[in-house]
């Protein structure tokens, strides 16, 4: 009875530690997808229009390649067993260096493609009212690009927050693992992981909702 009880009132830990590593991982990754996923963004774009930073551009190509012709699992293991090998390093910052430059990739091609879906006469527009490049591309390019990107942008982070799952691998005691934690030591596998699949819908349908209206106060502006 007493270990039933022990067990029992333990059980809600594993998923509530799991959600905030989850949460912690998914927060850092995103901003760190963000950032990188910007840079790259800027770097290819300035590229294709004005055939600059062309070795920049070369080593962003690279990056694209590599990281989205690879799983993340591996990236994963790679980062923590091969570069961080033999420290002792914090596996939280491992989890958030690999899906932070995992996503980065993704979000670099959403914001190419998010530059690109502006027309021409935009950056001409900008040019006429005596701006710079930098000048165009932050007061008039940028804002157009991220409306036009939002729900795609949505959409990766909805990814990267399920994609933190496979932490396991690197034995993190994730959302994910939390609830395979209680399966084993309960022998029962419906509650845990049943309870672990709604908490990610939730967290999906929360932050999709969060989206949405982001979506709708941007287009707001429009009329
Ligand atoms: N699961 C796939 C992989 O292992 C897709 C990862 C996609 N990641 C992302 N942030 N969009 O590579």
């Amino acid at each position: 009875k007493f270990v039933a009880n022990f067990i029992e009132e333990n059980r809600w830990k594993y998923l509530l530690d799991g959600l905030k590593v989850t949460l912690q991982i998914t927060f850092f990754a995103v901003l760190i997808g963000i950032a990188l996923g910007f840079l790259v963004a800027i770097v290819r774009s300035t590229y294709d229009r004005t055939g600059k930073l062309k070795i920049l551009n070369l080593l962003c190509k690279l990056y694209l390649t590599v990281i989205r012709g690879t799983p993340v699992v591996v990236q994963l293991l790679i980062i923590y067993f091969v570069i961080f090998g033999s420290t002792d390093v914090d596996k939280v910052f491992v989890a958030v260096l690999a899906f932070g430059i995992n996503s980065g990739a993704y979000v670099a091609e959403i914001f190419r493609s998010g530059i690109m879906s502006i027309d021409n006469g935009q950056f001409e527009a900008g040019r006429s009212l005596g701006f710079n490049y930098v000048q165009t591309m932050i007061h008039i390019i940028m804002p157009q690009a991220f409306k036009n990107v939002l729900p795609a942008l949505g959409n990766e982070f909805i990814v990267l927050l399920k994609e933190t799952s496979v932490s396991g691998y690197i034995a993190m005691q994730d959302l994910t693992k939390g609830g395979d934690i209680i399966r084993s030591q309960t022998f029962d596998a419906f509650m845990p992981l049943i309870g672990v699949a709604l908490i990610y819908l939730a967290m999906v349908l929360i932050f999709t909702k969060l989206v949405n209206m982001l979506e709708r106060r941007l287009r707001s502006s429009d009329h």
